[in-house]
């Protein structure tokens, strides 16, 4: 059986990726080292070999020619790592994003003390908010979006929960659950159509427009997820949102009668926003 060091693939990718520039080269290298061969930093270091067989040999070229297209490694190798989960994800959804892990660290804190609970993650996409809340919190975790191959790929991913989260093909403007929840939570699409000039090109070219924009009103959502939680929210129940940060103050009147609180991501934007009905 041919094999190869990893470090000459390691060199491959070095010289030929093109789309990306300076030390990026290098992240995207060994990101994509590591989610499609599983080769550490240590693996290079020892110059591992590996199987390179001819249907390697092309899958690795063809990943080449989709990395200088563009396309996000993670589509490319179907996997993210979201708070302590590798989660399958194609073009139906959004790559979770770091902010989002730290959303839902804050909900477990929050919320782990609390009673059993129901908990509905609005536009759920890969699944990633849903099961890793089911996994910490003991909760019955539910899970909607309008997008029927996100719902499939959210359904991929509940394998590593037993399919215990319940995902529904479902958009919030016709959800009628039966049953009302303790928390809410929802990530869902926060930039305004008219700023997609501003979004960079492979995010544009390659990830899902309806989980990405939201056209007429920017808090479009955020008004429907309020009058959804009005009627489907338990009382003293919380409501948790990723949010854009240039929308601060129009959301702060929006929320004005209720308990809300902002909170700032890593990087001192305020990306979260906690709202409690009592
Ligand atoms: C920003 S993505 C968040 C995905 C996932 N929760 C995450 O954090 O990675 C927003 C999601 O909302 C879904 N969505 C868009 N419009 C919707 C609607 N009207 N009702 C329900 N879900 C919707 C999209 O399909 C997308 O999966």
């Amino acid at each position: 059986m041919p094999d190869i060091e990893s470090n000459s693939i390691y060199n491959e990718l070095l010289n030929k990726v093109n789309y990306y520039s300076g030390n990026d080269i290098k992240n995207i290298s060994l990101k994509y080292l590591y989610q499609k061969f599983n080769l550490t930093n240590s693996d290079l270091i020892l110059n591992k070999k590996l199987e390179w067989n001819s249907k390697v040999k092309r899958s690795f070229y063809d990943d080449l020619d989709k990395i200088n297209n563009g396309v996000p490694i993670q589509y490319i190798t179907n996997s993210q790592f979201f708070y302590d989960e590798n989660f399958y994800v194609d073009n139906n959804v959004l790559i979770p994003r770091p902010e989002t892990e730290e959303l839902v660290s804050h909900i477990i804190k929050r919320e782990r003390d609390n009673k059993k609970k129901n908990i509905l993650d609005i536009g759920t996409g890969s699944g990633c908010i849903a099961i890793t809340l089911y996994k910490h919190l003991n909760a019955h975790v539910f899970g909607i979006d309008l997008s029927k191959g996100a719902i499939k790929i959210a359904n991929t991913n509940n394998r590593l929960v037993d399919n215990k989260v319940r995902f529904i093909s479902e958009s919030i403007e016709e959800y009628t659950p039966e049953t009302k929840f303790d928390v809410i939570v929802s990530s869902p699409p926060y930039i305004y159509s008219e700023d997609k000039n501003k979004v960079e090109s492979n995010v544009l070219n390659y990830e899902p427009h309806e989980a990405l924009f939201v056209s007429k009103d920017p808090l479009y959502f955020y008004k429907k997820i309020l009058k959804f939680s009005r009627r489907y929210l338990n009382q003293n129940g919380n409501i948790y949102f990723e949010i854009n940060d240039k929308y601060e103050s129009e959301l702060e009147l929006l929320f004005s009668e209720l308990e809300c609180k902002f909170i700032k991501d890593i990087y001192g934007k305020k990306r979260f926003l906690f709202v409690s009905i009592t």
